[in-house]
């Protein structure tokens, strides 16, 4: 058997408000005698050799379409099938991505004899492969919240300006990771590198985290990070009541956007601030449910670099909201 693996998108961009999906329509294989049955498609092609899926998605686009897009962070799904060339089966997997296009042009290849924007609905009908149309239902869900997430961010970080007294710094360090996942992981605020960086858990802190995931089953790029409060407080020190305050209703709407099934909440101030529930040394380890969401009481990473041991309590801890996820 032979092996393909292919790279795409799912192309989209912002006309009057509405989403608009780019379909390509080229000519039915085997058709091209008998009246040319018109099929559409996504961009997509083949991985070069030394070519990320990413990059492969990225150049297929610009070379099939002449558009120049970025692609949206963390999504990638895959769909497989079989199908035989000169008589001989073919295994086909292709990586998706997310792509907004930035300009609007789009000047077709001799691959494909036209093009379409559509919405969604109407993208779906045409498209007919079963598992495109089914990634496409994802795909609009995800972009929404994509939209909704950035929405967020823009006026999360202007707090500063409208805050009285404001003291922490005054730059956001946005929440990172899938925008889908049932998991999302809460810490307490972003330290210093993380503020330079504008990334949650980049420091030593997030180095142990990536660990703990991972030994727990989980995986960075399957989560959804954030913190209770995203603006690094001076000197390092824990934030106030009132600055967790203002935050709070950023976080929530984070929430309501992700819709997590699992929280993994770090530290003292997250878990009392979304469960209630304080003293992290007594209480790690506990499963809580907080309007229909299963939180994990767990420390801070920051707690487990200062004393070692911490660190396998949460490992175990970790394992345990992965038995509950397997079950
Ligand atoms: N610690 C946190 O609690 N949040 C971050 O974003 C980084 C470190």
């Amino acid at each position: 058997m032979q092996f393909q693996y292919s790279a795409g998108a799912f192309v989209y961009r912002k006309a009057s408000g509405k989403i608009q999906f780019l379909i390509l329509q080229k000519i039915k294989r085997g058709t091209e005698d008998m009246g040319r049955v018109i099929e559409y498609d996504l961009p997509k092609g083949h991985i070069e050799k030394g070519e990320s899926a990413e990059q492969a998605a990225v150049r297929e686009i610009k070379e099939e379409t002449g558009l120049s897009v970025s692609l949206a962070p963390y999504f990638r799904e895959s769909t497989k099938y079989f199908f035989y060339e000169n008589r001989q089966k073919v295994f086909k997997q292709v990586k998706f991505f997310i792509a907004r296009a930035t300009d609007e042009k789009v000047s077709i290849s001799k691959e494909h004899i036209g093009y379409e924007w559509q919405e969604l609905e109407a993208a779906m009908q045409k498209l007919k492969h079963k598992d495109l149309v089914k990634l496409m239902t994802k795909v609009g869900d995800y972009i929404s919240r994509l939209e909704d997430m950035a929405q967020l961010n823009k006026e999360y970080s202007i707090l500063p300006e409208s805050a009285k007294g404001w003291q922490l710094s005054k730059t956001l360090v946005p929440g990172e990771g899938r925008l889908d996942s049932s998991i999302m992981v809460i810490g307490q605020a972003p330290g210093r590198n993380e503020d330079l960086e504008r990334r949650p858990f980049i420091g030593r802190s997030g180095r142990l985290l990536d660990r703990l995931l991972r030994k727990g089953g989980l995986n960075r790029s399957k989560v959804y990070i954030t913190s209770a409060v995203q603006f690094f407080p001076p000197e390092n020190r824990l934030p106030t009541t009132d600055e967790v305050s203002a935050c709070r209703p950023f976080l929530e709407r984070q929430i309501a956007i992700v819709k997590p099934r699992y929280m993994i909440l770090l530290g003292n101030l997250s878990s009392s601030e979304i469960a209630g529930i304080g003293e992290v040394q007594k209480n790690h380890g506990k499963i809580v449910e907080v309007k229909g969401i299963k939180c994990l009481i767990t420390f801070h990473p920051a707690a487990a670099l200062r004393f070692h041991g911490n660190e396998k309590l949460m490992v175990d801890d970790f394992r345990k909201l992965r038995q509950l996820i397997a079950k």
